[in-house]
């Protein structure tokens, strides 16, 4: 699933473990640190996979990375992935506080 998030350039924003501070962060929060802050939340994966298509502007969304990431909104990625896309990859972000680094790789 590495793969489809780099083909769609999320990790231009986005990298797999956090750098423990908001300064080094490239631009988006860790997909750990999603996978830890939605972790049990009903309908987590239904609601991120709008704010990855729709961006996280608020009215679509909204911030909620203020503090941990650079604070700025993540823009609307519709152009780059389609819906069944980006619903497979945010499940794959919500597990990813569990996978060992042989399926990171994959
Ligand atoms: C231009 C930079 C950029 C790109 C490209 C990008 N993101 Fe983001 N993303 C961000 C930022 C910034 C945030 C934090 C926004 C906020 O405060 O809610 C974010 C937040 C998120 C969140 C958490 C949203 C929330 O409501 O907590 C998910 C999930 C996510 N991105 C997935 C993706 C996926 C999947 C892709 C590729 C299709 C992607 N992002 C591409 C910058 C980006």
């Amino acid at each position: 699933m590495e793969w489809l998030a780099k083909s769609k350039g999320c990790n231009i924003c986005h990298g797999p473990e956090s750098t423990g501070s908001k300064d080094k962060v490239p631009i988006g929060p860790a997909w750990k640190d999603i996978a830890k802050k939605y972790k049990g939340q009903k309908n987590a994966a239904d609601r991120l996979t709008r704010t990855v298509v729709t961006g996280s502007e608020p009215g679509s969304g909204g911030r909620h990375w203020k503090d941990q990431a650079r604070g700025v909104a993540m823009p609307s990625n519709t152009i780059a992935i389609s819906e069944a896309d980006a619903s497979k990859l945010v499940r794959w972000i919500l597990a990813s506080d569990k996978q060992d680094a042989n399926n990171r790789a994959q």
